[in-house]
């Protein structure tokens, strides 16, 4: 009877443990960052529903969940894995959490602190990931600060040394900013999450950051695919026929073929979605592979253009977007 109780634990455990859909990668630090994450911005209607939206990934197979303290949604975050470790789902190590430090906690000493507020309200003693959101501080009122991301890096340093972030990295910055990272730090940033889509290819970026052995997180992995409130939204769009085409070939939908094009090319896509089969689609990608070919025509629809409107940052000394 023992016997067969232990067999059926073994075999549930390995049941749940198959049920993590992304591979992992490592991380130039040595841990293992699961290569597709689940995108949690959204609007108050999204972070109500969020608690159960976590629920749904893990049971979908995410593992690996992105937020920042801008979100505002770390506590339903919180809620949602507290949740999935206490089904027996996963266990917390099974989890990759990431959170980002938001520009108004720039100085040195605010770096600590700032990730313990967000620790408590995840519920968590460590996350897997905590990234600086932007090169450009500010203060709480939104005007420009100019504390130095240098200085800001020291700090980050220090919650890894902690042990409160497995590891550090950074988001929105360009490559010369990643090389004074680089020529002036200890420990060199694990990842740069910055917006990669069809329309915005990041092809100088991609590389320069995977030559310094950084992995690179595509935000807003849709692009324009979505709908995003702009009268000019460059192609592709959802139905777009050069897409359709490649979907075609590997029965899968145009938005899956872009999560794949962005694996491909070595990035971990973040798409954020509240909807139970959106979920399910936007993790259903690792049972194919684009060619070369294909990658390089989805390249073709670049424009550079970004989802999100940054003129506000444009006259700050660390505004990131006006090189690679
Ligand atoms: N580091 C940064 O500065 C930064 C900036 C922006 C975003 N991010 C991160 O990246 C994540 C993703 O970016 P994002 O939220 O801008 O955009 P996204 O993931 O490219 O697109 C999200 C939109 O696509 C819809 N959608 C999701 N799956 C779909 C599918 N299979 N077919 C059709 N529509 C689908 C979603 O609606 P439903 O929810 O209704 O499915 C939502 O409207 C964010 O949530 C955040 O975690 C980081």
């Amino acid at each position: 009877m023992r016997r067969l109780s232990a067999l059926v634990c073994l075999l549930v455990t390995l049941i749940v443990a198959s049920a993590e859909k992304a591979p992992r990668a490592r991380l130039n630090d040595g841990n293992m960052i699961p290569i597709l994450a689940l995108g949690t911005f959204g609007s108050d209607e999204d972070r109500a529903k969020l608690r159960q939206t976590v629920n749904d990934a893990v049971e979908a197979g995410y593992r690996h969940i992105d937020t920042a303290a801008l979100y505002k949604n770390e506590e339903q975050i919180g809620e949602g894995i507290r949740d999935v470790i206490q089904k027996g789902l996963v266990k917390r190590e099974d989890l990759f959490i990431t959170t980002k430090l938001w520009n108004d906690r720039h100085a040195c000493e605010q770096v600590v602190p700032a990730l313990n507020e967000s620790l408590s309200k995840l519920g968590l003693d460590y996350v897997d990931l905590y990234l600086i959101h932007s090169p450009g501080s500010q203060r709480a009122d939104g005007t420009y600060d100019y504390i130095d991301y240098l200085e800001t890096w020291i700090g980050m340093q220090e919650a890894k040394k902690l042990g409160l972030a497995k590891s550090i990295g950074v988001s929105n910055f360009n490559s010369v900013q990643i090389k004074r990272i680089i020529d002036n730090c200890e420990i060199v940033p694990a990842v740069n999450q910055i917006e990669v889509h069809p329309a915005l290819t990041q092809e100088k970026l991609i590389p320069f950051c995977h030559n310094w052995g950084i992995n690179v997180m595509a935000y807003s992995p849709f692009g324009f695919l979505v709908s995003r409130d702009v009268t000019d939204a460059p192609p592709p769009r959802i139905d777009d026929p050069i897409l359709e085409n490649i979907a075609r070939k590997y029965g899968k939908s145009t938005s899956q073929v872009v999560l794949r094009y962005l694996i491909d090319r070595g990035t971990i896509p973040v798409p954020k979605s509240t909807n139970k089969e959106r979920l399910k689609k936007n993790i259903d990608v690792f049972d194919f592979q684009l060619t070369p070919d294909e990658i390089n025509t989805i390249n073709k629809f670049n424009k550079n253009r970004r989802v999100f409107d940054t003129s506000y940052w444009k006259d700050h000394p660390h505004y990131p977007f006006n090189i690679d």
